[in-house]
């Protein structure tokens, strides 16, 4: 199966993923009444696994509701040996450099990846080893906080695919990796 690593993330409209306190609140601050899922459902069913940052597991770790993935998580941690008590069997933690990552999460079986949290997004981009990105713009300047971007070895060029208006108010762009 053809090898993916795509992000599926949501931003400020001055790029931030979190806020300075590391919330996410003002992710749902447009009104939603019908709860629209902006096309992950569609996203995540053609997805294999997820690979996420330890600070954004952590922050699902946080949430009180059931654990939200019915796909494999593995969580990149040089600080965490094992998942937390209440986590076991929902979560991997994986080590070593991305390439000895991705191989050892390809050999069992997963080849479709969802790469989520800010510095894992930005590590991944450093090794030229995103594919796809659909970016939601949240209108809203935080003023600081965790960045989605930061600084590259050298500059990566993406055709923007599609683009869509939801809840008239937030705009999600769908960007693939020209090579
Ligand atoms: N807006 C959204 O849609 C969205 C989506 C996801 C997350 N978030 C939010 O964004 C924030 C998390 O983003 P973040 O930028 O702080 O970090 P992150 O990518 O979630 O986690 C970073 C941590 O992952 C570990 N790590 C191990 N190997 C790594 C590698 N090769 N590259 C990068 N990280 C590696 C490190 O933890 P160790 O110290 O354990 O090594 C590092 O501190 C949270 O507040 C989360 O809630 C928002």
């Amino acid at each position: 199966m053809k090898k993916r690593n795509s992000v599926f993330i949501a931003t400020s409209l001055d790029g931030y993923i979190a806020d300075k306190n590391g919330g996410i609140d003002w992710l749902h601050r447009i009104p939603n009444p019908n709860n629209i899922d902006m096309g992950y459902g569609e996203f995540i069913s053609q997805i294999d696994a997820i690979i996420m940052g330890r600070t954004t597991f952590e922050t699902v770790c946080g949430f009180d509701i059931d654990w939200p993935y019915k796909k494999q998580v593995f969580v990149l941690s040089n600080k965490l040996n094992k998942v937390p008590e209440g986590f076991k069997g929902k979560a991997e933690i994986v080590k070593g450099t991305l390439t000895e990552i991705l191989n050892k999460i390809y050999q069992k079986g997963f080849h479709r990846l969802y790469i989520d949290g800010g510095a894992t997004i930005q590590s991944f981009l450093k090794e030229d080893l995103i594919d796809d990105m659909v970016i939601t713009t949240i209108p809203i300047l935080l003023g600081g906080g965790s960045p989605l971007f930061s600084e590259l070895p050298e500059e990566l060029d993406f055709a923007c695919t599609k683009s869509k208006i939801y809840l008239n108010k937030v705009v999600q762009n769908h960007f693939v990796r020209m090579k």
